[in-house]
């Protein structure tokens, strides 16, 4: 860009030296662009004479044959017709030509030709015009990391062929646009810059700002993705895993922001500072803490946070089974999720339900025969946990055994002392028995008959009433019908 306009400038204050020759001066080539304007710089000189010449007519024309530019515009070859115009004031040596609307069949060497008073001289001097199809992308350009909140200018760099036609351009991010700068030589080309003044918000961080210039049918893209400084957001307290270690879990600060934070604090609930750590450990069950996240721009805190910690059941070695005429089994289980729980007896493929449940604590109360172990299992979507509880047999045994011992020496003696009473009553009371004596004899066929098939069942449904406690025989004979009935009436007196 220096070296052409310094060129050009150079050349236009070396003409004056030339004074006297025939000569153009103009660059080999112009690129323009296709729709747009170019703008050929040119400037002349010519012998000198005493006499001064007032009267100039300067001409261009296309491969020696068609005109492009005379100032009888009738001269004008049609292509060319309205789209050419001396820029230059030809008195001032200067023969620069623009041609407006630029089309690929404009290619080819363009020349001047002056004519005067009294003499006419065409140039030998030649400059092409390339038609060019694309414009190049501008340049965006702004600091390389900006801060948030704090208003910042932007600037496009849009090249160009001519400076009446310049492009329309827009910017992806809302903000001030100030007017276009002054057109610039930029080798063949021009140079506009346009200038945005915007506030970078965070959202803007990693995202392309991008300046759009719209030429004649043809637009154009350039960016430049943003950095931009911010102080945290969303700052939370994390729980990094449900892995526990001795009940407590270790707690980051999660944040967002950039650059990313460098330092942290720990609040407890009540606003004192715990700790000044990436991380903090905390006691599994605990009441709300804060986290304040803090990097070059600034800082956030969390506010207090409750935290769900979620971890997979852990019984506790409290929990126990009592063995009295039921078994009451309680399982202590801490988890969170709450878990579902379930116990097995000795047969491990039936499980049973708690019969009620209170906060962590889970009872099973019932008759589940005489187990030596009861388990309790719990499981929440974490994992799960079982314990094998011990049911002592001591109570329930002793007190059966104990029942079952004094039942059976009871219903000893009482035989005992039945068999004695019968014999001698036998005696001396017959008559009273008369009658159901024939009855019970009647009976006692059937009962014999029965008892072979022997279900007592049978005894218990046809029997008389007394005859249930032939059940509880205490030697290896059966009673006798008779006895039964003395039985029966013994039983009465108690
Ligand atoms: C943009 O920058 C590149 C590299 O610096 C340069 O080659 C190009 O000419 C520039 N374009 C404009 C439109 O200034
Ligand atoms: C555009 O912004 C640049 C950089 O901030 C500044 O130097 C230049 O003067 C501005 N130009 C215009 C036209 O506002
Ligand atoms: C416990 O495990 C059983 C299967 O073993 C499953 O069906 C049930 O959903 C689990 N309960 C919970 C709370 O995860
Ligand atoms: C009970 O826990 C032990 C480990 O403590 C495990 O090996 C076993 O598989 C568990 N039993 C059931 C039924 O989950």
């Amino acid at each position: 860009m220096v070296f052409w306009s310094c060129l050009f400038f150079l050349w236009l204050k070396a003409s004056p030296a030339n004074a006297g020759e025939w000569s153009a001066k103009m660059p080999e080539s112009v690129v323009g662009l296709s729709g747009s304007c170019v703008l050929i710089p040119c400037t002349f000189s010519y012998p000198e004479n005493e006499k001064t010449y007032t009267e100039f007519t300067g001409i261009w024309y296309k491969e020696y044959s068609a005109v492009v530019y005379n100032k009888d515009t009738s001269k004008i070859a049609g292509s060319f017709k309205g789209r050419t115009s001396l820029i230059g004031d030809l008195r001032q040596n200067d023969c620069s030509l623009k041609i407006n609307s630029l089309s690929s069949s404009d290619a080819g060497s363009f020349m001047f030709r002056t004519e005067m008073k009294y003499f006419k001289y065409s140039y030998g001097e030649k400059v092409s015009i390339i038609g060019k199809e694309t414009p190049e992308n501008p340049n965006v350009s702004v600091e390389e990391e900006v801060t948030s909140g704090k208003p910042v200018t932007a600037t496009c760099a849009v090249s160009h062929s001519c400076p009446s036609d310049l492009p329309k351009v827009t910017w992806s991010h809302h903000g001030k646009q100030s007017s276009p700068s002054q057109p610039q030589n930029h080798g063949q080309w021009k140079l506009t810059s346009y200038n945005l003044t915007f506030t970078p918000s965070r959202e803007d961080h990693n995202k392309r700002l991008s300046c759009t210039a719209e030429f004649k049918g043809k637009t154009v893209t350039g960016y430049k993705t943003l950095k931009v400084k911010y102080p945290p957001y969303n700052v939370n307290v994390v729980a990094k895993s449900s892995v526990k270690e001795n009940d407590f879990v270790e707690l980051t600060c999660s944040s967002n922001s950039n650059p990313p934070a460098n330092s942290y604090q720990w609040f407890s609930s009540n606003g004192k500072m715990l700790a000044e750590s990436p991380t903090y450990k905390l006691k599994r069950v605990s009441e709300a803490i804060s986290c304040t996240a803090i990097n070059t721009e600034g800082e956030k805190s969390s506010g207090p946070q409750k935290l769900n910690i979620l971890y997979p059941p852990e019984i506790k070695s409290e929990s126990s089974c009592q063995s009295k005429i039921l078994t009451v089994c309680v399982c202590i289980v801490d988890s969170n999720p709450p878990s579902e729980v379930k116990w097995f007896g000795p047969d491990s493929s039936k499980a049973f339900s708690s019969t009620s449940s209170k906060q962590n604590e889970f009872t099973l109360q019932g008759w589940l025969g005489f187990p030596e172990t009861v388990q309790c299992f719990a499981n929440n979507s974490l994992g799960s946990s079982n314990i094998t509880l011990e049911a002592p047999q001591n109570g329930i045994i002793i007190y059966i055994a104990v029942g079952s011992a004094v039942v059976v020496v009871l219903a000893c003696i009482l035989v005992y002392v039945v068999r004695r009473r019968c014999g001698k009553r036998a005696a001396q009371q017959p008559v009273m028995k008369n009658e159901q004596t024939q009855k019970t004899t009647q009976n006692k066929s059937d009962l014999e008959n029965k008892e072979v098939k022997g279900s007592n069942e049978d005894i218990y449904t046809n029997s008389s009433k007394g005859r249930v406690y032939d059940n509880w025989g205490c030697g290896a004979t059966p009673f006798s019908s008779d006895r039964a009935l003395e039985d029966e009436a013994v039983y009465a007196n108690m």
